[in-house]
């Protein structure tokens, strides 16, 4: 495999990077910053064919998105311009190249009523990010791509904000944390979703699968769970429910997604939530 992974300083992109490597699988990685990486940036349709003629890859993971929710919200061009548009100029690239497509999407292409969801359930965003990266999604899979439908994605990773990073930042300064305790989704370790997705190529898979964590859970309890693996009182933690938190963007309440297609593809599930988080317990403890 030669693989080009677009956002290969994001958080899963990152972890992706690191996991091909440790495959001895051949990597190229595209930011707008930093040195190392190809400049690619989707908004730019120039950069993403520059960076198919220097890579030459024949798979492609697009890790890249305007991933902030709230931010796509207040500005939907650009959103547009990010999620969808430039989706679609790298699956025609993937197309013109004869590269496969792996592509990142999110239980945010439900609208949260009645999850967790399978792979056949129809979709509704109810928000910009959800209907652009639903958008993305349907560019990928026209292609023949792979769409990976993951959810509140978490790894130790200083660089990143995401939700145990965040938890983390606000124990260590003293700060209270207001977590909903009305979002149901399935927390999933980046290493685990990376190992699992790099397993779904080698198995050629295309078309959409879930790949999340086994635990279905609200943010709150993943919070509290965090909280008895890292040695922390939960005391910091306020209960809250989504209404009270003012945010730009609906979330999908009743989300998350069920993995019975990986489970048969692959043969196992992800590792509970209560390993994966041990496993950055133990990360922690190298750097005290
Ligand atoms: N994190 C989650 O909980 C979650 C859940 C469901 C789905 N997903 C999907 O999984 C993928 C990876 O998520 P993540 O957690 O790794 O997100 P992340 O850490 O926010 O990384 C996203 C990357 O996108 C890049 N990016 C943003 N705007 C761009 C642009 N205009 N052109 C090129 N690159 C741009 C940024 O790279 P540079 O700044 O280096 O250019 C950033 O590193 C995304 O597609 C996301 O929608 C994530």
């Amino acid at each position: 495999m030669k693989a080009l992974i677009i956002g290969a300083a994001g958080q899963v992109g990152g972890t992706l990077a690191a996991q091909c490597v440790r495959r001895r699988i051949e990597v190229y990685g595209t930011s707008r910053k930093g040195q190392g990486f190809l400049y690619l940036d989707l908004a730019d349709a120039a950069s993403i064919k520059d960076s198919f003629e220097k890579a030459k890859p024949d798979t492609v993971f697009l890790c890249s998105a305007m991933t902030h929710v709230d931010n796509c919200e207040r500005d939907p061009e650009l959103a547009r311009r990010v999620n969808t548009v430039g989706t679609g100029l790298v699956a025609e690239e993937c197309s013109r190249a004869g590269a496969r497509l792996v592509y990142f999407s999110t239980e945010y292409v439900f609208d949260g009523a009645a999850g967790p969801y399978d792979e056949e359930a129809p979709v509704n965003p109810v928000s910009v990010y959800g209907r652009t990266k639903l958008e993305g999604e349907q560019a990928a899979l026209a292609a023949g791509g792979l769409s990976v439908r993951t959810t509140v994605v978490y790894s130790h990773n200083p660089a990143s904000k995401n939700f145990i990073m965040q938890l983390i930042s606000n124990h260590r300064s003293g700060a209270r944390m207001r977590v909903p305790s009305d979002q149901f989704s399935n927390p999933t370790y980046a290493p685990e979703l990376a190992s699992a997705v790099l397993d779904l190529v080698e198995k050629n898979a295309s078309g959409v699968y879930n790949v999340v964590g086994p635990d279905w859970l609200n943010r709150y309890d993943f919070a509290v769970k965090a909280c008895a693996a890292l040695g922390f009182s939960p005391d910091f933690l306020e209960p809250r429910l989504t209404a009270e938190l003012g945010q730009a963007a609906l979330r999908p309440l009743k989300a998350g997604l069920r993995t019975e297609k990986l489970a048969a593809k692959l043969g196992r599930r992800l590792p509970p939530v209560e390993d994966s988080l041990r496993k950055i317990a133990a990360i922690m403890k190298q750097y005290e």
